[in-house]
């Protein structure tokens, strides 16, 4: 009898790790890089970032030498990156997703000519990847943007901004041509229930944080991304570029029909950046939210054709468990998740949910049809030294379930590209700029206050996973 179904990964599957320069670099104003919005947040003990800065609190903290700013220093990955690869390299690694800091190539986003320093920098470091036998993954922008661009153009309200975008574009797919072929233009599009600074870099007093103007910053961010798709493939028709969200997909609260039609909504909603940027159309029912709440996005009927010529080759995902609805918290969409008893969560009171993986990788297949590339996977962990070792158990069975449900996938015939493990290696948290909150199959010796000798030390969870690797997915 003829056997159907995959049991196995796929042979060229990329097993990798994902990180974003301004979480790991440090070295904010070294050879000529301008300031992100990353390098404005303090780390406060206890609090989540506060993602609004009005255009004096951005002056007051580019300044400001009392405060502890992690991302400034962070693991000083622009100096130890040739070990630290070779890290990953022992663990098995055979891709690696970056971001380039926009503000390294352009300090301040509206020169004419990129900084050469910033440049030189990414040239070695993609150089040392390809040496590896690892295949670079570029994310062009990860919540980051030469921050004379907010104050001066008021980020992503812009349409002007798109432009300044476009030029960085040209000159990272000119310059690595041949070297680099799998492009994110942005991290995870969907964000927009995040605050208007850091999702878009809209300074508070120049632009209220409204739904209404995050929608307009949305629109020029797609712009942006459906003319750096169709830019890339002019410069290399080889180029493959992602359209990439965070999973926010919905489980009803309850069986009711009412509270199954508020999933399917936030669903609906979620899909939208996908609607645009793969199908190239936005869909009726955000046409119809934006209609009923009087917005004006902004749209030009030239758009349009914007959207249907740069469609994404594959979809790009983070995953960090999904959401649960109701008919009454649908209401608050972009905000709508309400508590889930039956997902487990993690000391920060994020999702663990490996079965709800299965359900949203099968969900975007059946929906689009495209390569799946699951380009965040991993969860936050405390972890202890002891006598220099690291017995993160609770790790290796976060991946042991979580992988195993990705085989699930395979098998269900939905083709994953490869999977990124979130921060492979420890590095600054992007919500609540802690170094305590940890990903990384590598330890890394610094603490929430920036102490610390800096060293790597292998976890538990690191000859775990060396083994996964080593037999193509076997163990799982
Ligand atoms: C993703 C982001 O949403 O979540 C990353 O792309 C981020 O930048 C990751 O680091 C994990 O979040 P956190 O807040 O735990 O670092």
């Amino acid at each position: 009898m003829v056997k159907h179904t995959n049991e196995e990964f796929p042979l060229d599957f990329l097993w990798g790790g994902a990180v974003t320069a301004t979480q790991t670099e440090g070295n904010w104003t070294l050879d000529g890089k301008g300031v992100t919005p990353p390098d404005l947040i303090a780390y406060e003990e206890g609090k989540v970032q506060n993602d609004l800065m009005s255009t004096s609190e951005i002056d007051l903290a580019i300044v400001d030498t009392v405060n502890y700013y992690p991302r400034r220093t962070a693991i000083d990955f622009y100096h130890t990156y040739p070990q630290d690869i070779a890290l990953l390299k022992e663990l098995g690694l055979n891709s690696f997703r970056t971001s380039v800091n926009w503000a390294r190539i352009f300090p301040m986003g509206d020169e004419e000519r990129p900084n050469e320093k910033g440049l030189a920098f990414y040239d070695d470091l993609i150089n040392e990847l390809i040496k590896n036998d690892i295949e670079p993954i570029i994310t062009i922008s990860h919540f980051e943007m030469p921050v004379h661009l907010s104050v001066k153009y008021k980020g992503w309200y812009s349409r002007k901004v798109i432009d300044f975008y476009l030029r960085y574009c040209e000159v990272l797919f000119t310059h690595f041509k041949g070297r680099v072929k799998y492009w994110v233009p942005f991290d995870e599009m969907n964000l927009i229930h995040r605050e208007s600074f850091s999702q878009f870099g809209m300074p508070s007093d120049l632009v209220e944080n409204s739904l209404e103007n995050k929608l307009k910053a949305l629109h020029h961010k797609m712009l942006a991304s459906s003319l750096a798709t169709k830019l890339a493939h002019e410069i290399d028709p080889s180029n493959q570029i992602a359209a990439m969200i965070l999973s926010n997909y919905a489980y009803p609260a309850s069986s009711s029909p009412e509270d199954i039609r508020a999933a399917q909504l936030n669903n609906q909603f979620e899909n939208y950046y996908l609607d645009v940027l793969v199908r190239g159309k936005y869909p009726g029912t955000i046409l119809r939210y934006i209609d009923e709440n009087g917005f004006d996005i902004g749209f030009q009927i030239k758009d349009k054709e914007v959207f249907e010529k740069g469609q994404a080759d594959f979809i790009g995902v983070s995953y960090y468990g999904n959401r649960t609805v109701s008919k009454k918290s649908i209401k608050n969409w972009p905000n709508p998740a309400i508590n889930n008893p039956h997902i487990k969560k993690n000391a920060w009171d994020w999702l663990e949910d490996p079965i709800g993986l299965r359900y949203t990788l099968n969900k975007l297949y059946d929906q689009y049809q495209l390569p799946i590339f699951l380009m965040e996977l991993g969860t936050g962990i405390h972890d202890k030294v002891e006598g220099g070792k690291i017995h993160d158990q609770d790790r290796i069975e976060f991946f042991k379930e979580n992988l195993h449900q990705l085989k699930e996938t395979i098998k269900d015939g939905v083709p994953v590209m490869g999977c990124l493990t979130w921060g492979p290696i420890d590095i600054v948290s992007n919500a609540s700029a802690q170094m305590s909150k940890r990903y990384g199959f590598i330890y890394v010796d610094i603490d929430d206050s920036g102490k610390g000798t800096g060293k790597r030390l292998k976890k538990d969870s690191f000859y775990w996973l060396q083994e996964v690797i080593r037999g193509n997915g076997k163990a799982v």
